[in-house]
């Protein structure tokens, strides 16, 4: 039955598959879309456009976590979107808010990214739906994942180390790195505190490989580190050097702030409280 024509449409698309499955293999793989529905792109003005500059997340209908580095002099004219799986591509789900507030971590410390958390708070709440909604977040006394747990990311940063910036989301999944080797003077040193969980990608992969650009997965920074689907981690500095064997990612750990994440959202005055 199958003309030649036919033969070679199906043997294009198998090739298609098999490009598209080792590019997985080598730098994490397109997310579902919407399947990580908390998501969120911060994006700054650059000229008439918007560019994605760093992820985060949202934990409430009016708040998103990020990481504290991201802003650090304030909004300047940023905005986050919610329900986004293609940044330039206009998408029925995307919900674009201005930032209403925005709260870095008062300890946040520009020198070894120590405490990098913030909150901003949306100028109003987001429409729940498929493609928007809160994550769980990791509280005090949870459980984090050890030395070896595999844990997962995404981002619309460069995860596959080659520098270029995806357009659509992407996923990646990494290993806990034990806080031992992550302090040694090799790896991070007396900048790595105990609000930091260190990983990196699982191997085998290009972990040997040299990279090309150094700020390559900038792109990724406030984005969450989930554990069995609960966010434990921020992405946080770790990121500049993705790729290389003795650099992994840095994450900040979630459930050592739940009082000042309580403490932060309950700022926001509740309606019809008189
Ligand atoms: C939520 O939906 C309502 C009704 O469709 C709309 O007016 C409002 O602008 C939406 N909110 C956001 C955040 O997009």
């Amino acid at each position: 039955m199958g003309s030649e024509k036919e033969v070679l449409v199906a043997a294009a698309v198998f090739l298609v598959a098999l490009i598209s499955q080792s590019e997985g293999i080598i730098g994490g793989r397109e997310a579902a879309p919407h399947s990580r529905p908390y998501m969120a792109s911060i994006q700054a003005p650059e000229g008439e456009t918007m560019k994605h500059e760093c992820g985060g997340f949202a934990v409430a209908d009016q708040w998103v976590m990020t990481a504290a580095h991201c802003l650090p002099s304030g909004p300047g004219g940023r905005k986050v979107v919610l329900g986004v799986h293609s940044l330039s591509e206009p998408e029925e789900t995307k919900q674009t808010f201005d930032i209403l507030e925005l709260h870095n971590h008062p300890d946040f410390s520009p020198w070894n990214y120590d405490n990098d958390i913030a909150l901003i708070k949306l100028d109003r709440p987001f429409n729940v739906s498929e493609a928007v909604k809160t994550a769980e977040f990791l509280r005090a006394g949870g459980a984090n994942p050890g030395a070896d747990a595999e844990v997962d990311t995404a981002g619309w940063g460069s995860l596959d180390n080659l520098g270029s910036r995806p357009d659509k989301l992407k996923e990646l999944a990494v290993e806990v790195v034990s806080s031992a080797r992550c302090r040694r003077s090799d790896y991070f040193g007396r900048k790595f505190t105990d609000n930091m969980i260190c990983a990196h990608r699982v191997c085998p992969d290009p972990c040997g490989q040299p990279h090309r650009k150094e700020d390559s997965c900038d792109g990724d920074s406030g984005g969450p580190l989930l554990y069995n689907g609960v966010v434990v981690g921020i992405t946080s500095n770790g990121g500049k050097k993705c790729g290389q064997m003795k650099k992994p990612g840095i994450y900040t750990i979630i459930s050592h702030y739940t009082e000042w994440i309580d403490n932060t959202m309950a700022l926001q005055p509740t309606a019809a409280q008189d």
